[in-house]
């Protein structure tokens, strides 16, 4: 199936089962911003319990915050939101439609590096078992001309960047002849500088508002806070501060479902570290990262990291978690060295003192941070992403299932009666009501056992116990796996443990590194 065929149903699919619905539909949606539904708000809570408890439980240095998202304005000023928290955008003057710069020129390299990707498939299919890549991706005159051109523009376009030159932006969109995809012409506008903050105002009267944003990290919450919990939590030095919450960005080129959006949701963690160890602290946290995105099962093969061609200003190493979607490898987390910057602007602008005193080294100094800043949203995509799947099943019928980690999936064990009468519902029931207090379950005996076990293969329920005339008599039940539709039969007094093991957050967490 093409991977776009795969993203619409992925879509589809998520509105169908309650997973993700657009914001104020009944009113024709709101642009890049969407609710979740009655499972995607469970899949949501698991997997930011997973994240949370892999920070705050497994590490003692770490501890959690939940900031407001009304801050003081001068902080976004120190932060250099205020003034660089751009886009660069440029508008088509036929179809009057606006796009990133930035995005236009990434598009076209992804286009370029697609068509040398064909052309060595080609080779490979015509070489067969003798087929040398990287020979022929150095001598095949084609190869290397499409190569060289790429290099050359994605020299320029880094450089531009890097010097923040808008009109060499534009220079680059007119020489590689990108033409707008709605109007097809290339009769473009300068490039502009576009900030991504909403702002509001605080206060009764227009007269004595205050200009305030909607925070567009949650990262400066724990910077601000930095020295409150150092001091009242005694943290020494490396520890980190980790916080969960809703950021804020007025996405221009916003598309691609719930990947970029308007209104979304970070999982951020700052680790203070001494000044001269950050890049060693990078290189551990890149390391776990990577490790707690492999260990969800969907095969390391979909994840790379991206170092960045562009560092920010206050960033003296970053780099990219990335995960094959639909629409090609995408980031889902940025891991930053951001050095003392972010400390030291508020230092700086607030007047007030954030340094640490290291009683092993006797001296003061304001720490440096490594961050790790993940999307709850893209890693929510990633997850349905990786899960999802169609299946031809023997008798032709076709299954679609969400082969969800199951300690994330919304619904761990779904109660079935076999059929309404003979006492079946009240005995699954009795079940139900004993199991509740452990872990998600769903009582379903509408229609037929087949069509219920095609419901919760869909929204990823990895086990089924049915209730039967048996159970009755023997007080067993019949589990049904998602994955292999095998079926066993175990005790109902077994069936707590059974499932608990299975699809308790332990069973991620062990698999993480100390
Ligand atoms: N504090 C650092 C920071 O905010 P970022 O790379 O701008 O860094 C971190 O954002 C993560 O937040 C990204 O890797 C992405 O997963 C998520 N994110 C950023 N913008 C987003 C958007 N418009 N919609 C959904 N997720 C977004």
């Amino acid at each position: 199936m093409a991977q776009e065929e795969v993203f619409k149903k992925l879509i589809s699919h998520s509105k169908e089962y309650g997973f993700v619905f657009q914001s104020s539909e009944i009113y024709d949606g709101l642009s890049a911003v969407y609710d979740y539904g009655q499972m995607g708000v469970e899949l949501k809570n698991n997997l930011k319990k997973y994240w949370w408890d892999s920070m705050v439980l497994l590490h003692e240095n770490i501890v959690g915050i939940d900031s407001a998202i009304f801050m003081h304005p001068t902080i976004w000023k120190a932060s250099g939101h205020v003034d660089a928290f751009n886009d660069p955008l440029i508008d088509n003057k036929d179809s009057k439609k606006r796009y990133r710069a930035d995005v236009l020129i990434e598009d076209h390299l992804a286009k370029l590096d697609d068509k040398i990707d064909k052309e060595v498939q080609k080779a490979a299919k015509r070489f067969g078992e003798t087929f040398d890549e990287k020979m022929y991706r150095e001598t095949n005159p084609r190869v290397v001309g499409y190569q060289s051109n790429r290099d050359e523009i994605h020299a320029r376009f880094a450089k531009a960047l890097n010097d923040n030159n808008l009109d060499e932006l534009r220079q680059v969109i007119v020489d590689c002849e990108i033409a707008c995809p709605i109007s097809g012409t290339r009769n473009w506008t300068e490039v502009r500088q576009f900030n991504l903050m909403f702002s509001t105002e605080m206060g009764a009267t227009s007269e004595g508002a205050m200009k305030v944003y909607l925070r567009p990290e949650s990262a400066q919450g724990i910077f601000v806070n930095y020295l409150n919990v150092q001091k009242t939590g005694r943290m020494k030095i490396p520890f980190g501060i980790a916080q969960i919450g809703k950021a804020f960005r007025n996405e221009i080129v916003a598309r691609q479902f719930i990947f970029r959006m308007r209104e979304f949701e970070q999982m951020e963690m700052q680790f203070f570290v001494p000044p001269g160890e950050e890049l060693e602290w990078f290189e551990h946290w890149k390391k776990l990262r990577m490790e707690w995105h492999q260990s969800l099962g969907f095969g390391a093969e979909k994840y790379r990291f991206h170092d960045h061609d562009k560092l920010a200003h206050y960033a003296n190493a970053a780099t990219d978690i990335e995960y094959e979607m639909p629409f090609g490898f995408k980031e889902v987390e940025g891991i930053h060295s951001r050095t003392d910057f972010d400390l030291s602007q508020h230092e700086k602008f607030s007047g007030k003192k954030l340094q640490y005193f290291d009683p092993e080294l006797n001296k003061s100094y304001t720490p440096f941070v490594v961050e790790t800043s993940i999307g709850v949203d893209r890693m929510f995509l990633s997850i349905l992403a990786g899960s999802y799947c169609e299946e031809e099943l023997e008798n032709g019928e076709k299954r679609v299932l969400l082969k969800l980690p199951p300690a994330l999936a919304p619904v761990k064990l779904a109660i079935l009666p076999l059929v309404k009468k003979d006492g079946l519902a009240e005995k699954a029931r009795e079940i139900m009501d004993d199991l509740k207090f452990n872990f998600a379950c769903q009582y379903d005996e509408k229609d037929s056992i087949g069509k219920r076990y095609r419901r919760h293969d869909a929204i990823g329920t990895p086990f089924c116990a049915t209730i039967d005339h048996q159970t009755l008599e023997d007080n067993m039940v019949t589990i049904r796996h998602r994955d292999t539709m095998e079926q066993e039969r175990v005790a109902i007094s077994d069936l707590q443990q059974i499932i608990v093991e299975k699809t308790e957050m332990k069973s991620l967490l062990k698999k993480l590194s100390k």
